[in-house]
């Protein structure tokens, strides 16, 4: 049965929800077959598919043509469209034109906007116009030369009340669930029980409702330091490196095609 954000709100309390990063047709099969519920295609995708530094380069176009892909790969799992770094900051028109592009001409569910109660606006007219919109917040990449680095968020009293004012504020303004990402366990414990939207974590803790990973660390598909909140469920990584020189050795010595592979 397919996904909604209706079946996601109604979730809380009653199922923990997993959601893993995808950016292709492949992974988005296995997701799917695997019935995990929520696939997002994560502008995570600029450094585990595109090799930039942060978030920050990727475009609408690389954004689409990765979701378009996701979408074709999957049958019941809701597909989170993540809008990349300013195609929804500069106003809400263009926020509104942006993400309208997402389920028009990739085929998303929905779409993702880092940002707290100064965010509201927007997803007030997302949700007006039929976009149905999840919130994220925390550390937010989108915001990493604002923050310093990837710094955990909702240490000090003030930004912990601000955490909890903006989780209220976009759950006010019609987000169907909330991302939080990187934020101690206890306040990603306090948002979760004061929303009736589902919260789905990354490093914010054990009492979220759900928990989201980069599919990438999870399968140690990527070489670079995996943040201590990425549970490695396989070495991937490894795998595939010792499959490519297992098969330049048999090309190089001639025992790759054999008998079985030739016509
Ligand atoms: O881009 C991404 O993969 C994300 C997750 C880390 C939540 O936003």
């Amino acid at each position: 049965m397919k996904w909604t954000t209706a079946r996601i709100r109604n979730a809380k309390g009653k199922q923990k929800l997993a959601c893993l990063t995808a950016y292709d047709y492949a992974t988005a099969c296995l997701l799917d077959g695997a019935d995990v519920p929520l696939v997002l295609v994560g502008d995570s995708l600029g450094m585990t598919m595109l090799g930039y530094e942060s978030t920050l380069p990727v475009t609408m176009e690389e954004m689409l043509h990765h979701t378009a892909a996701v979408v074709r790969g999957t049958k019941n799992a809701l597909v989170i469209g993540d809008m990349p770094f300013l195609s929804y900051q500069v106003s809400i028109e263009q926020g509104v034109a942006n993400a309208g592009r997402f389920l028009k001409e990739a085929g998303a569910d929905v779409v993702k906007v880092e940002g707290g109660a100064f965010r509201a606006p927007l997803v007030e007219a997302l949700k007006q116009n039929g976009i149905p919109v999840m919130g994220h917040i925390g550390l937010t990449p989108q915001s990493v030369k604002e923050f310093g680095g990837y710094k955990v968020q909702g240490r000090e009293q003030d930004r912990e009340a601000e955490l909890l004012a903006d989780a209220a504020a976009l759950e006010a303004a019609g987000c169907f669930a909330i991302v939080l990402e990187c934020i101690p366990e206890a306040l990603g414990k306090q948002i979760t029980q004061s929303i009736g939207i589902p919260t789905i974590g990354i490093g914010a803790g054990r009492y979220c409702d759900g928990q989201v990973l980069v599919t990438h660390d999870m399968l140690g598909l990527h070489s670079n330091v995996t943040p201590r909140f990425a549970k490695r469920y396989a070495e991937l990584g490894e795998t595939m490196k010792e499959a490519f020189a297992a098969y330049k050795q048999d090309v190089e010595s001639g025992t790759f095609p054999g008998e079985d592979h030739t016509y």
